[in-house]
């Protein structure tokens, strides 16, 4: 009798804990569409970006169209040219579109990839916005080395670091700002280090940031989830670590990340 009802108690237990790690993994996919959309909102920015240049210089050749055109001085040989010009741009905008949309397309299964592919696509993405806020981005070390990962997810964690160091830059008015990815290798490994100047993370909140809704900005600037997901990305379903550090008058975050992923354990959100 006392057996069973043991038995008993251990299967409500059991049920107990199951329900409850369901209902974290529940909440943890919704933390995680929640901070993808905190994203979204952020790219539509980069693309405004992006953007502005292009039609800018679409805008401009329509209007020396029309006075050429006003002013009998247009000949089919220009208008050839600049229609050939504006087609040019256009693509370009097209092109922007996809590369953004590729991004948010969640890879189902893992694939081959290297530190100089994230690297360009971190460029198409990112660097316009780099470049209007004057802070260098470098790439240093095995950017040739071969790793198994899902590459989306990898880039969203990135995203997210460079995001944070362009906030700091901003915040604090940093002179000559930067951030250098450096990439090494150690047994089955990949370590990636992510260093800015942006003037580091002070001691007392340090052992927060990579906590759900933790964050120093305004609510309209930061939800504080860019951190907590991007550990969880990492930790949970990369397998990897990542940690913070203040060094070099700024911020370092180091990632693992085993260079070989086994799909069979990694769970996709
Ligand atoms: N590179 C950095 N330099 C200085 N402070 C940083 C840096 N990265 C993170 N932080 C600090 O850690 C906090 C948490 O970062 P996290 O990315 O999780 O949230 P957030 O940037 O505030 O908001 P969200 O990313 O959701 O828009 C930030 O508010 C900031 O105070
Ligand atoms: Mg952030």
């Amino acid at each position: 009798m006392n057996k069973q009802s043991d038995l008993l108690q251990q299967l409500s237990l059991e049920e107990q804990l199951q329900e409850a790690q369901t209902k974290i993994h529940l909440l943890e996919t919704m933390m995680i569409e929640q901070s993808r959309l905190a994203i979204m909102g952020e790219m539509i920015g980069m693309i405004a970006h992006q953007w502005r240049q292009p039609i800018t210089i679409i805008g401009m050749i329509t209007n020396n169209t029309i006075l050429d055109v006003q002013l009998g001085e247009s000949t089919q040989e220009q208008l050839l040219e600049d229609m050939d010009l504006i087609d040019k741009q256009v693509h370009y905008l097209s092109r922007t579109i996809d590369d953004f949309r590729n991004f948010f397309r969640q890879n189902k299964l893992p694939q081959s990839v290297t530190m100089r592919d994230i690297s360009n696509e971190l460029l198409t993405i990112f660097g316009k916005t780099f470049d209007n806020n004057h802070i260098a981005l470098t790439f240093e070390g095995a950017m040739e080395l071969e790793f198994t990962t899902y590459k989306n997810e990898i880039l969203q964690v990135f995203l997210n670091l460079l995001s944070n160091s362009k906030d700091a830059v901003e915040l604090k008015a940093i002179e000559n700002p930067y951030v250098c990815i450096t990439v090494a290798t150690s047994s089955n490994f990949i370590v990636f280090e992510i260093q800015d100047n942006a003037g580091g993370i002070p001691d007392e909140i340090i052992g927060q940031i990579f906590q759900p809704y933790f964050t120093t900005k305004s609510e309209k600037n930061g939800t504080g989830l860019g951190l907590y997901m991007s550990s969880i990305i990492i930790e949970k379903h990369l397998f990897g670590t990542i940690t913070a550090a203040n060094k070099n008058q700024g911020t370092s975050f180091t990632i693992t990340l085993p260079i070989k992923q086994d799909p069979k354990r990694a769970y996709v959100y």
